[in-house]
């Protein structure tokens, strides 16, 4: 595995395969695919489906990643708020470190402070990545569903923070994430085309509720393994999630930072406004070629509602109602809608 280490490859482009090693390109050419709504492929490996590029990396990081029980992974599906829950992470974890006031959060971009094993350390990389190098605890991130996770993260005591949100409001910040990235803009009809993917469970890491209902039956299994949280909840009440979360983290929040409001300032921190207006994150570049100001748009609950049909929106609630049925585990996306069907 060596072709990738020369130059970053532009994500959302149809892939150079030349520059994928021989192992990823002889598993490429047996693997079930279907083009997606923005015109490259998705790939069925291992039961769920994943662009070519992060395939490179998925493979490395399943074959040579050794967890150590301190790690903690921050494990999400793309465009469900990974960005925030690694920043509030970092903070809760850190926040003895230095005062917020100097915290490295306003000058790094969170996916720098809790980098991403596919699509990062083992990105682009040939046999290994500078895993060893990092600072202990670490803190890492990745999108892998868990049934694909290396046995050493199942097998060691490393702990899991997963988040969810809800599958509507995830696809329309995906195709404005893509549009974003791309140099030309994606077609109006690929948004349509792309809810219907969804409802097929064809999409990045999916089928999406496949992704969920493995952390969430781990969550149950092991709740001291794996911490489950909504988008929706921290949204709803940020301090009882971030308690959660610092509990969960073995650092839980002392009745004098409480009084001291230390957890309000974590979430002041954290939020979307103050990330989203720093010079780190307005102009910076992920490793990956992707633009830091992508991954922060409105962040709002039911911003589906100006791009979908209520028609629409209901025929994906009703099959992941029907795909979580009887796990205790569902999203709630209908709500007072905007846009009429035609
Ligand atoms: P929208 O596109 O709906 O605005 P991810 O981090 O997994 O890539 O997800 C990106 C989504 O999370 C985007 O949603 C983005 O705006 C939102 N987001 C990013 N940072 C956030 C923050 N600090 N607080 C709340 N939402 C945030």
């Amino acid at each position: 595995m060596e072709k990738m280490e020369s130059s970053a490859i532009p994500f959302f482009e149809e892939v150079d395969f030349e520059k994928l090693s021989d192992e990823c390109q002889q598993l490429l050419a047996t693997l079930p695919r279907e083009k997606t709504w923005d015109g490259s492929y998705y790939y069925l490996y291992q039961g769920f489906w994943f662009r070519a590029i992060p395939l490179h990396g998925i493979i490395l990081f399943q074959k040579h990643f050794q967890a150590e029980d301190e790690d903690v992974l921050i494990i999400t599906s793309a465009k469900s708020g990974t960005t925030w829950l690694k920043a509030l992470t970092f903070a809760i974890a850190n926040r003895k470190d230095s005062p917020l006031t100097q915290s490295p959060l306003l000058t790094t971009s969170p996916h720098q402070l809790v980098r991403f094993l596919e699509y990062d350390l083992y990105y682009m990389k040939s046999e290994y990545s500078d895993l060893q190098d990092l600072p202990r605890p670490r803190f890492l991130a990745t999108h892998l569903p868990y049934e694909l996770l290396p046995p050493s993260i199942k097998d060691s005591k490393c702990r899991i923070v997963y988040m969810c949100r809800n599958p509507v409001d995830k696809f329309i910040s995906l195709w404005h994430f893509v549009n974003h990235n791309r140099p030309e803009p994606l077609q109006p009809d690929s948004l349509e085309a792309g809810l219907e993917m969804v409802c097929k469970g064809i999409e990045g890491c999916g089928p999406y509720w496949d992704h969920v209902l493995g952390y969430w039956r781990m969550s149950r299994e092991r709740p001291e393994k794996v911490l489950f949280l909504k988008y929706e909840d921290l949204k709803k009440d940020i301090i009882c999630q971030l308690k959660r979360l610092a509990h969960f983290l073995g650092v839980p929040f002392s009745e004098e930072e409480e009084r001291q409001g230390m957890i309000e300032e974590i979430s002041r921190l954290c939020s979307l406004d103050s990330l989203k207006n720093l010079e780190v994150n307005m102009n910076g570049m992920h490793t990956s070629g992707l633009k830091n100001s992508s991954f922060y748009r409105k962040g709002e609950v039911g911003d589906w509602v100006n791009y979908v049909t209520p028609s629409m929106a209901e025929r994906i609630e009703n099959a992941f109602e029907e795909k979580l049925s009887g796990s205790g585990l569902s999203f709630k996306m209908s709500c007072n809608t905007k846009k009429e069907d035609n």
